[in-house]
């Protein structure tokens, strides 16, 4: 199974994001934490901002919505050329419509969960989606401690994932380190999101390959 490894802008230096995002050439996808101050607790950025981080990047963006509304507002995300869009399931109306609507603009479909939504009543969407976020921490902030009561949901969705036949990614946000990242491999995740732990080390290339190699070494087969 291939990792992917997802800094997460979150942590970085906010006026200096280009400079910012070229550090991180050697990751997979640039993570965009996108918040509202009405979902969660915390504002960053908007359409602009994300408009720009593309045009600059030299990786793609998987944009993470922690907003209100996202049926309204997430499609206009993949319009602006988002690599992946995923929304928060709490917030969404209709999640099949707006996977659909991230879809027929030519971005990914992800859907995020947080620490205490099941999973269950989604699984009959996952055909819908092309990704699936595992909220390891509550959403709104970098920083805090991995939440171990998470995993049963990883778990439970690499089988059904497995089950369906169908590559939909499984990934996890927040808490990530190369203390957490082989637990949440071994339950079931493939793509990992760090802030903190990334940004805030002394060598950000050597964080991204340390996290890397200890997903690789711990990641579920098949
Ligand atoms: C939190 C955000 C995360 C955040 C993770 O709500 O969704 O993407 O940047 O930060 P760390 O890796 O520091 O927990
Ligand atoms: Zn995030």
């Amino acid at each position: 199974m291939t990792v992917r490894i997802n800094p997460s802008i979150l942590s970085a230096d906010f006026v200096n994001l280009q400079s910012e995002v070229d550090r991180i050439s050697s990751a997979d996808l640039v993570h965009v934490d996108v918040m509202d101050n009405h979902f969660v607790p915390n504002l960053t950025f908007g359409p602009r901002m994300v408009e720009r981080l593309q045009a600059v990047s030299p990786i793609p963006l998987d944009v993470h919505l922690m907003i209100s509304d996202p049926d309204r507002w997430a499609p206009g995300y993949a319009e602006l050329g988002a690599y992946s869009v995923t929304f928060h399931a709490e917030a969404a109306t209709d999640v099949r419509a707006t996977a659909r609507a991230l879809r027929q603009r030519g971005a990914r479909a992800g859907l995020a969960v947080k620490p205490g939504t099941p999973i269950e009543p989604y699984l009959d969407v996952l055909p819908e989606f092309d990704q699936i976020l595992v909220m390891t921490v509550e959403p709104g902030f970098g920083g805090q401690s991995f939440m171990p009561e998470t995993l049963p949901k990883l778990r439970l969705l690499r089988d059904a994932v497995r089950r369906s036949g169908g590559d939909v990614w499984l990934q996890v946000d927040g808490g990530i380190t190369l203390d957490t990242i082989g637990m949440a491999a071994e339950a079931g995740a493939d793509t990992f999101v760090a802030g903190s732990s990334v940004y805030g080390s002394a060598s950000v290339e050597d964080a991204i390959a340390e996290l890397r190699r200890a997903a690789t070494a711990h990641v579920r087969a098949g």
